[in-house]
């Protein structure tokens, strides 16, 4: 029985044997493109080529594509773990022609490749053609029937609809007919009681699709309608884990040799066996699954957290945990524990799951103990909940609480409490999710309309390396709407505008004609166009302009990032070759670097980053820059290779000294010109990830400026411009003594005025009364309230005291006249409070208010004694 290892390589081998250049699986996260968050085809690396936007450098390719479908058209996410074949992370084995060979090639070797090589039984296998759609004006697919009929009988060849046989990558973008591979794995004894002709896409778990050939032909655009693409190219995805099961003879993905030591693994931890109990088999499979999902992801770069794609990956392990939690009994951190079998089995073929690891232990351990501690406060207040349930029905503003806040899913928080024999109000739950969900598409959604193309340029040209102007027209352009908002996306002829990228801001500037000037707000790329934001179009927009880059902050944004490039050298020599780049931005007035390291940095280590990277600016290394050379070449020289180049990038490589990187953006021409580099903040992001913020030029020096001013005002204010630290200290050690001071003789004081107060108190209606405003802040007045009180019986004290225009009054009633009269603090101080303009409320025996008014306090004294003369014994 061959391995998944030896299916893997056998597919590679045989499309190089057709003259395929074999590539490697892009990330699984998708950074620079706003349409995807995670590679969800095979074809997304390639996207820019079929759409015509790329050259393409092999006209025939074939890998494994690591993809995620959890988001966006493509979403599996909750059928995975309830079924047997579908999963978040998926290899899809794939092979492609850029305008090259078409449906008869494709079909012969999809066949040749199935039955011969891997011998895979004919009886066993359908194929689907696309059966044409009138709405898109698409006919019937005959060139695939024609040439399926070759191979196979035509019983076996079926019509699909467009659901299933018109393939799109999402709402827009590059689409066109398939031709489905589908695999019964039935028992003969099924296979003779129903055919498996009427199975196919019929969800059953063993009549399963295997192999998606499309035919790209078409841009689907945002209007609805199609496209012609320049040229007609194949796109084939093959679900690598669904081909295991079926040349391993399992029933199941998760019985193949893919899962299985992941399961064995999860069997160890949790002391139950798989196949027993199918709940605990669903918690199983979604483990096994996620934990593919998430290490991937994160050795790829996206570590989890709380919005875009972050919180797509918080959520499905989240997800795992969960399950662990309410089905294994899995009440500890444990997902981290089974990278260890995930980088023994995939760390072969994929080395970056090896060289992660231990970042990706670390992310995913933290993130099950803060979930954890979640779920804890979760039940906490579920608990709250419900002894404050009166009808036995938790309200869908509730249980959306859990939700929203403590992650408790619906089924979650139902389950518990039909356990504990409480009701929930379902609908009440949707209206809050719907309302929720509503708020954040009000709060993201962006409306793009058609491009509407006014030249027929081409291939746009960056110019932007070597100018900050040029000449030039309008190819394209089209209206954007957000938040009601609406501005432009134009496309030039070509461009000295840098696009966002690498972590750089894109640039902003002008475009200029005649007396027009249009503001550019921001520069992106798109499907391999440099894309600028405007804010209106301009009146003419056949004129040609000058395209001008706002120099100042495109030098500042320079500054930046050659001072990145010298940082991240200088990280890895001070602190160890562990540091890997994790994510960086350059702006014009900062720049941010986040890196793998597991301590925080000590103030001795940052001065040492620092002075060495200000070393090398001293050194005034000048640029070397090496464009559109080969990867290769590039990491022979010693780049550091960066996440996230694709296939058929050249690259560019920058060096300054023995600092190269892979890098697309700009820099300065040598070190000096970023003049110093200063960190100002150092903080963790998360597990094992720390980030580093630092400034260069002209803000690092404002920023000295400011310190030095700073240190110049204290130095005045604390008179000794010689030591003004060691006066600092002085006056702090002075401020405490004299603090302790001022409390022992505020302390003498409110004892010498309690004497004082008694002395002079007034007798009404035979209650003694003290009605006096006093120099002492509300702590001590009370101290003295209830000191009167443990001396004095038959007391009633009402004591004001006015600091900065505000008026307090404080009151007092011993036991005995609250017994004996009913006269209460509370109710007293609630009486005189207007008199100061104000509030308050209490005790019966002690109260306070404030006011505004400390005119009115003698009122209150005189209103207090009216209260007692009226109390009568009760
Ligand atoms: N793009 C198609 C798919 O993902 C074939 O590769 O199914």
């Amino acid at each position: 029985m061959l391995t998944s290892a030896e299916i893997r390589q056998k597919f590679l081998d045989f499309f190089s044997d057709k003259g395929h250049q074999i590539v490697a699986s892009a990330p699984i996260v998708i950074k620079n493109d706003p349409t995807l968050m995670f590679t969800n085809a095979g074809m997304n690396q390639f996207k820019d080529i079929i759409l015509g936007n790329a050259p393409a450098r092999d006209k025939r390719v074939a890998d494994t594509q690591k993809c995620l479908r959890v988001s966006g058209k493509h979403n599996d996410l909750e059928e995975v773990g309830h079924d047997t074949y579908h999963h978040t992370m998926f290899e899809m084995l794939g092979n492609w022609s850029f305008g090259d060979y078409f449906k008869k090639e494709t079909i012969a070797w999809a066949w040749e490749l199935l039955t011969e090589v891997y011998g895979l039984p004919k009886d066993r296998l359908y194929v689907t053609i696309f059966e044409g759609d009138q709405s898109d004006d698409l006919p019937r697919d005959t060139e695939a029937y024609d040439s399926w009929k070759e191979w196979i009988s035509e019983d076996r060849i079926l019509n699909g609809n467009k659901k299933d046989n018109f393939w799109e990558m999402g709402d827009v973008g590059p689409c066109g007919p398939s031709s489905e591979i589908h695999i019964d794995l039935r028992s003969d004894e099924e296979r003779n009681s129903v055919p498996g002709d009427s199975l196919v896409n019929q969800d059953h778990p063993l009549v399963v699709e295997i192999w998606n050939l499309v035919f790209m032909e078409f841009n689907r655009k945002a209007d609805g309608t199609l496209v012609h693409l320049p040229a007609r190219h194949v796109d084939t995805g093959m679900g690598f884990e669904r081909l295991c099961m079926a040349l391993q003879d399992k029933k199941s993905n998760y019985d193949t040799d893919v899962f299985q030591p992941i399961i064995r693994e999860i069997e160890k931890i949790s002391g139950l066996a798989y196949g027993k109990n199918e709940e605990q088999d669903v918690a199983f499979r979604v483990i096994a699954d996620h934990l593919r999902a998430v290490s991937f992801a994160v050795a790829d770069g996206q570590l989890p957290s709380n919005n875009g794609a972050g919180y797509v990956i918080r959520r499905i392990l989240r997800r795992a945990i969960r399950y662990g939690y309410q089905f294994l009994n899995l009440k500890e951190p444990f997902i981290y524990r089974l990278v260890e079998v995930l980088q023994r089995e995939m760390g072969e073929f994929f080395p970056e799951i090896r060289t992660q690891k231990e970042l990706v232990v670390k992310v995913i351990q933290e993130e099950e103990a803060g979930f954890l501690r979640t779920v804890e406060q979760g039940l906490n207040r579920l608990n709250q909940i419900l002894e404050s349930t009166k009808d036995g029905q938790v309200s869908g503003k509730q249980a959306f609480e859990l939700f929203d806040t403590f992650g408790f899913p619906l089924d979650l928080t139902q389950l518990i409490l039909r356990e504990r024999g409480y009701s929930l109000d379902e609908k009440g739950f949707q209206k809050e999710m719907a309302a929720q969900k509503e708020r954040s598409r009000q709060a993201t959604s962006l409306e793009t309309g058609d491009w509407v193309t006014l030249l027929d340029d081409d291939q746009e040209e960056f110019v932007g390396y070597d100018r900050l102007e040029s000449s030039i027209r309008i190819a394209a352009y089209r209206q954007v709407q957000q938040k009601k908002k609406s501005f432009y996306q134009l496309v030039f002829t070509m461009t000295p505008f840098y696009p966002e990228g690498g972590g750089q801001v894109g640039d902003k500037g002008f475009i200029e004609a005649e007396d027009e000037r249009i503001r550019i707000f921001d520069t992106k790329r798109e499907n391999g166009q440099i894309v600028h934001y405007a804010e209106k179009l301009p009146e003419n927009l056949h004129f040609p302009f000058t395209a001008v880059v706002d120099r100042g902050e495109r030098i500042s944004t320079a500054r930046n990032h050659s001072a990145t490039h010298l940082l991240h050298e200088t990280l890895r020599e001070v602190l160890g070759t562990h540091v890997e780049q994790k994510g960086s931005l350059v702006a014009p007035d900062h720049l941010r670097f986040d890196f793998s390291h597991f301590q925080k940095l000590t103030q001795e280590e940052i001065r040492e980053i620092e002075g060495r990277v200000n070393e090398r600016i001293r050194q005034n290394l000048t640029l070397e820059e090496f464009r559109n050379i080969p990867q290769k070449e590039a990491l022979d020289m010693g780049a550091m290779a960066l996440f996230g180049e694709k296939y058929g990038d050249t690259v560019r490589a920058i060096k300054f000294g023995s600092s190269i990187e892979l890098c697309g953006g700009t820099h300065v021409q040598a070190t000096g010109d970023i003049g110093l580099f200063l960190i100002v903040h150092e903080s963790a992001v998360a597990a094992g990830i720390r980030r580093i913020e630092a400034i260069t030029g002209k803000a690092a020096e404002s920023y000295i400026h400011e310190k030095m001013d700073q240190l110049r005002e204290i130095a005045e204010e604390v008179k000794n411009p010689k030591n003004p630290i060691g006066q600092v200290r002085q006056l702090k050690d002075d401020n405490s003594r004299l603090q302790k001071e001022v409390a022992r003789l505020t302390q003498e004081k409110a004892s010498h005025l309690g004497d004082q107060l008694i002395a002079g108190a007034e007798s009404i209606n035979g209650i003694r009364f003290i009605g006096k405003t006093v120099d002492l802040d509300m702590g001590a007045i009370k101290d003295l309230c209830f000191r009167l009180k443990s001396e004095l019986k038959g007391l009633v004290v009402v004591i004001g005291n006015s600091h900065q225009g505000k008026a307090n009054i404080s009151v007092a009633i011993s036991d005995d006249v609250i017994q004996a009269r009913g006269l209460k603090a509370g109710d007293l101080v609630k009486k005189v409070a207007p008199l100061i303009k104000g509030g308050g409320g209490g005790q019966p025996g002690f109260a306070a208010a404030g006011g505004s008014d400390p005119n009115g306090l003698e009122a209150a004294y005189q209103e207090s004694r009216k209260l007692i003369s009226q109390s009568n014994a009760s």
